[in-house]
C-alpha cells in the first residue's frame, strides 16, 4: 500500500485551519450536557464519527488519553465529567491541530464556568509510539482515527492503547466498518483513507484486532449507516454500505474458552422453577433479561431448552441489570 500517512497529515493540517463540514459527520448528535457550551469552530471542526463519551465510563476515572484530538470537542466533554488539572490528555501528530485545540480550549474556558484549560493537557505524539507511561490511563479514546491505520499500524496502535491502560481499564472507540470487504483500488487510496471513507474493515476484523491486541471484553455500544460508497463514483459492482460503531475494549484478561464479545444480546429463562443456573456463571431469573456475549449466546442456544429464549444483538450494550 502507497504511504497513507502523508496524506493524513496534509488532510488534517488543512482540516485543523478551515472546517471541512463532510469530514467524518454522521447521523450522531454531539451531546448537550448541563453548563456546557461548545465553541461555534470547535463543533464546526468536529470530525469525528460517532461518540466516545459514555458517561457510564466515566464515574471515578482521573486519567483519560485521548488520542487524534482533533480541535478537542470530545476532550472537552470529557474534561467535564473528569474536572482536574490533566485530567485529559490529548495526543495528536499534527501540530496545526493541536494549535487549534488550544485556541479553541481557551475559547471555551471563556464560556464554561467549571472549565479551566488546565483541565486537558496537548502533546504532539504518535498512536503509534504514545508518548505515555505503562499502565498510567484509566480510560483511553480514540475517534475515527484507527480506521485510517492499514492493518499492521492498527495492531500496534491497539497495543500502545492496550500498554498504556490500567489493567480494567477502558479503551472507547468510534470508527466506520464496512459491510463487506473494501475493494483494493479504494482501500490503497491514501486521500480516501484519510477521508475515513475506505480504511474500515468487517466488524469482525476489527473486533478482532482488539482481542489480538490483548483486551478480553468487548461491548458493541452503537451501530449506524455512516456513508455509501456508490457503484459509479467507486466503480464497484454495487454500492457499498459504511456503517459507524462505538466500541468498548476493556483491558479484561483474555478468559481461556475466548473472549466476551457483547453485542447486545439477552438471555431470559421462562420455566417452571424461580432460576435457571447455567453451571458457569450464569444464573437467570425467571422473567428477567440478562446480558450475556455472544460466546454464553451460542453456549445456551444449543443446549435446545424451550423455556430459554435467546435474542439477536442489538449493537446497543452498555451493561445490564437494574438493580
Ligand atoms: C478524523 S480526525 C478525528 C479528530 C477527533 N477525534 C474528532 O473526533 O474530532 C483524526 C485526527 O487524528 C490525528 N492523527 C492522524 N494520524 C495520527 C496518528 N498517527 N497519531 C495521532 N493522531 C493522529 C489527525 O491530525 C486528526 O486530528
Amino acid at each position: 500500500m502507497q504511504d497513507y500517512r502523508t496524506a493524513v497529515e496534509d488532510l488534517y493540517r488543512e482540516a485543523a485551519q478551515n472546517a471541512q463540514s463532510k469530514l467524518c459527520c454522521t447521523l450522531t448528535p454531539p451531546w448537550k450536557l448541563p453548563g456546557l457550551s461548545v465553541p461555534p469552530d470547535m463543533l464546526a471542526k468536529n470530525y469525528g464519527c460517532g461518540t466516545t463519551v459514555h458517561p457510564r465510563d466515566l464515574a471515578g476515572v482521573e486519567k483519560v488519553l485521548y488520542v487524534g484530538v482533533g480541535a478537542g470537542l470530545e476532550a472537552l466533554q470529557l474534561s467535564y465529567f473528569v474536572r482536574k488539572a490533566g485530567g485529559v490528555l490529548g495526543v495528536d501528530t499534527v501540530p496545526e491541530m493541536l494549535e487549534t485545540a488550544g485556541g479553541l480550549l481557551q475559547q471555551a474556558a471563556q464560556v464554561n464556568d467549571w472549565f479551566d484549560p488546565s483541565f486537558v493537557s496537548l502533546k504532539k505524539g504518535d498512536a503509534l509510539d504514545l508518548p505515555v507511561e505503562d499502565e498510567s490511563i484509566d480510560l483511553a479514546a480514540q475517534n475515527c482515527l484507527f480506521n485510517i491505520f492499514s492493518r499492521a499500524h492498527l495492531a500496534k496502535a491497539l497495543s500502545e492503547m492496550h500498554r498504556v491502560l490500567k489493567p480494567h481499564g477502558k479503551l472507547v472507540l468510534s470508527d466506520p466498518v464496512a459491510t463487506r470487504p473494501v475493494p483494493p483500488h479504494l482501500a490503497e487510496d491514501p486521500r480516501l483513507r484519510a477521508e475515513c471513507l475506505s480504511g474500515a474493515l468487517l466488524l469482525p476484523e476489527y473486533l478482532d484486532a482488539m482481542v489480538a491486541a490483548g483486551f478480553g471484553t468487548i461491548e458493541v455500544r452503537a451501530r449506524r449507516p455512516y456513508r455509501v460508497l456508490d457503484k459509479e463514483r467507486y466503480q464497484l459492482n454495487e454500492h457499498l454500505l459504511l456503517e459507524t460503531v462505538e466500541v468498548v475494549a476493556i483491558k479484561d484478561a483474555i478468559p481461556e474458552d475466548g473472549p466476551c464479545v457483547f453485542t447486545g444480546r439477552a438471555a431470559i429463562y421462562v420455566g417452571k422453577d424461580e432460576r435457571f443456573d447455567d453451571g458457569k456463571g450464569h444464573v437467570l431469573e425467571r422473567d428477567l433479561p440478562m446480558g450475556i456475549c455472544d460466546k454464553t449466546a451460542v453456549a445456551l442456544l444449543a443446549l435446545g431448552k424451550a423455556d430459554l429464549m435467546i435474542t439477536d444483538s442489538t449493537w446497543h450494550y452498555s451493561g445490564d441489570g437494574c438493580c
